[in-house]
């Protein structure tokens, strides 16, 4: 499969793009007395947008993303997330800036690795990191902080897996907030 789509060179971004569904989601959540296990079903689109240039030197690739995300035991969608991945050709960077209702931004770096058919993105993000951090409303700051992101997704041919952790400051502790599935390309 090439990786350009349009003129634009998007790199190991070209393996995500399509529309992706997959029914063995498990989200792993906080409660003020432990934890909740979710079972879910969901949607992830990306697109292929084009690129970006910034001060005349850097140039991105950028694919669009949303995911809905939904509870098996309500149907009722319970997650929300749309963002962004870009591709630095010229340092090999890759990026994921995402916004969730909840009033939680982050923006995760990392580098990308290609293993023949296999290209697997790892990013990152954390509060007290200076290059890549995550942005909270005052409400969150103080009642249910978001410290650490970390994101894995690998992804060969038509199957995309995804784990990732939010690490959390809520209810008095830290929290492993974890989520993760198996997905298949639909287009
Ligand atoms: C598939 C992805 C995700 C799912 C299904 C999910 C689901 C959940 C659920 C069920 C809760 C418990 C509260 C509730 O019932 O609404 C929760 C809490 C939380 N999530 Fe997520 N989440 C996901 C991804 C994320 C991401 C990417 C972030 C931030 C970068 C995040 C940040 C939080 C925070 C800060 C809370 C604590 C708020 C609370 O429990 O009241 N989540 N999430």
């Amino acid at each position: 499969m090439s990786n350009i789509i349009d003129g634009v060179d998007y790199g190991p971004l070209a393996a995500l793009v399509g529309t992706w569904k997959g029914d063995k989601g498990m989200d792993i959540a906080p409660e003020p007395d432990g934890k909740e296990e979710n079972p879910f079903y969901e949607t992830i689109m990306f697109e292929a947008i084009g690129d970006v240039t910034n001060a005349e030197s850097q140039t991105l690739a950028v694919l669009r993303y949303h995911q809905v995300v939904s509870r098996k035991s309500d149907d009722q969608v319970f997650h929300n997330e749309t963002g962004y991945w870009g591709w630095d050709s010229k340092t090999d960077v890759i990026t994921q800036s995402l916004t969730i209702p909840r009033g939680v931004c982050v923006l995760a770096g990392g580098k990308p690795n290609m293993k023949g058919h296999v290209t697997v993105l790892d990013v990152q993000a954390a509060v007290d990191n200076k290059d890549w951090g995550i942005i909270q409303s005052p409400f969150m700051q103080d009642n249910a902080r978001t410290n650490e992101f970390y994101h894995n997704i690998t992804i060969e041919g038509d199957t995309m897996s995804y784990f990732e952790t939010m690490v959390l400051d809520i209810y008095g502790k830290t929290f492993e907030h974890t989520d993760g599935n198996t997905l298949s390309r639909s287009n």
